[in-house]
């Protein structure tokens, strides 16, 4: 609910009773009234989204810490090694380490030495992306700020002994546009206090209270994170971890209050359901328009969202398989979240750069197709599959995508009602309009210009602009 009477002082009530005129308590910058959020989810559910967040549609999630040391497997290392004891982790810890070592001895060799934080915040940019999400803290807990509450088991004391979170902020911010954000785990496998909370079946709150809020309050204060993407609930209802409180006061009193955007991940039950924009799942990627801003969070090693150097070429997503994931994704009212995971020593392994260049340089061509538009009436087309549309509002087009060039030289598209004389049809990147006939009330057919490989305006899916269309 907007606006708590709750919190109005009696005089202000008393005056608004009597229908007196009364000064009205902070306004934000626009002049508007602010709206205050109860720590309720009714109330910070009605909380608008920014609306960069909508606009932007394309970031890049990273994943980095100490699990990208080891670098095999999966992220979800130390708790597949020592928790499920899985043989591959096993075998592979007895092979390549002595007796006796501990997960907590990988920190030390977490180095960064070559970690250029300008240097990633310029192909940040070039990928196109409009923000950047990078892991505060996994559920390892090693934080890669120097907090105040991670002793001995953050970034600034060791390691790197540098403050990563603060470099790439300072990085991206100066020298892009780009949005920047913070995940960060509620719960870490192995926190002694999570532990004891948990035995207790999260009836006391120690773990909360001394280590995930203030991290969550620190953070906030000291990065201004445009986004919380919050993440790892460990079976504990919101009510545990504080989630509404905490939220309330991002939505309120915080310094990124008009800015900020989280997701859904808040504690049991929440995801899909409350918060800002929602993930329902990882990979998540209905083929529909849903009702509620919705990400989809996927990584370009399919199957680890860490490096992991036992990764084979083949299980990397190539580039058209991620420029079907963006386009299917903003058709369907989405942002793509797209992750890469960076090297124990600071590196951006070429796969993932060439990648994330990639993409940009297929946006440099059909941004305008993706960033700023909404989704259109329907989302694919009913004749040819692989057509996906988006709608530009300032300009009144429809974009219609297509991921496969038809061999035949003429696209059949279902679903637009043409209108003869007004209607217009351009391929974006290519001068000349587009010849096209109406298939009766309801599609047309468009005659593609034949061009060679190198004449076509980019690779892997291409933009036909409609205008006058509906
Ligand atoms: C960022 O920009 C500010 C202001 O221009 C400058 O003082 C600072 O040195 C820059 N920091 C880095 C790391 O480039
Ligand atoms: C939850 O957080 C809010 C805002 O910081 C605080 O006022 C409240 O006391 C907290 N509640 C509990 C149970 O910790
Ligand atoms: C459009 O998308 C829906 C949902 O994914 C799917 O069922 C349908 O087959 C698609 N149509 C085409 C022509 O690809």
């Amino acid at each position: 609910m907007l606006g708590s009477p709750g919190r109005a002082p009696p005089l202000l009530l008393v005056g608004l009773l009597l229908g007196l005129p009364v000064l009205l308590p902070a306004r934000p910058p626009g002049g508007g009234r602010r709206p205050r959020y109860e720590p309720t989810w009714g109330s910070l559910d009605a909380r608008p989204l920014p609306a960069w967040f909508d606009e932007a549609k394309f970031g890049v999630f990273i994943h980095w810490g100490v699990f990208s040391v080891p670098s095999f497997g999966s992220e979800w290392f130390w708790w597949y090694w020592q928790k499920e004891k899985r043989q591959p982790y096993v075998e592979f810890m007895e092979a390549n380490y002595p007796p006796g070592f501990s997960y907590e001895d990988f920190g030390p060799l977490f180095t960064a030495e070559f970690f250029d934080p300008n240097q990633w915040a310029d192909i940040l940019k070039a990928s196109g992306a409009k923000y950047v999400v990078l892991t505060s803290k996994h559920h390892e807990g090693f934080t890669l700020w120097g907090s105040k509450y991670s002793w001995n088991w953050n970034a600034v004391d060791v390691g790197p002994r540098r403050d990563l979170v603060a470099e790439l902020e300072t990085s991206v911010r100066n020298r892009t546009d780009l949005h920047f954000g913070l995940y960060h785990s509620l719960f870490e496998w192995f926190n002694p206090l999570f532990l004891e909370d948990a035995a207790n079946a999260f009836m006391t709150r120690k773990f909360p209270t001394s280590k995930s809020l203030p991290e969550l309050y620190e953070i906030v204060t000291k990065y201004q994170p445009e986004i919380i993407w919050s993440d790892g609930n460990g079976n504990a209802p919101d009510t545990y971890w504080n989630s509404t409180g905490f939220l309330a006061w991002l939505y309120n009193d915080s310094p990124v209050r008009d800015t900020v955007v989280t997701n859904d991940r808040w504690g049991v039950g929440s995801i899909c359901t409350h918060g800002g924009f929602y993930t329902c799942s990882d990979r998540y990627n209905p083929g529909h328009l849903l009702p509620h801003k919705w990400e989809n969070c996927m990584t370009i090693d399919s199957g680890s969202w860490g490096y992991r150097r036992n990764a084979q070429l083949s299980d990397y997503l190539t580039i058209q398989e991620l420029v079907k994931q963006l386009v299917e994704t903003v058709s369907c009212g989405g942002n793509l979240l797209m992750n890469i995971g960076p090297t124990h020593d600071g590196r951006i392994a070429v796969v993932f750069e060439e990648r994330l260049r990639q993409m940009g340089a297929w946006l440099e061509v059909n941004g305008e197709a993706i960033y700023g538009t909404k989704p259109w009436r329907a989302q694919n087309d009913t004749a040819t599959p692989g057509v996906w549309y988006t709608f530009s509002p300032k300009e009144g087009k429809v974009n219609a995508i297509f991921l496969d060039w038809p061999v035949s030289g003429t696209l059949v598209l279902g679903e637009p009602q043409a209108k003869l004389g007004e209607t217009q049809v351009k391929l974006v990147g290519y001068e000349e309009l587009l010849k096209w006939v109406a298939l009766g009330e309801k599609g047309i057919i468009v005659a593609l210009p034949q061009l060679t490989p190198k004449q076509l305006p980019c690779q892997w899916g291409w933009t036909l602009q409609l205008t006058d269309i509906s």
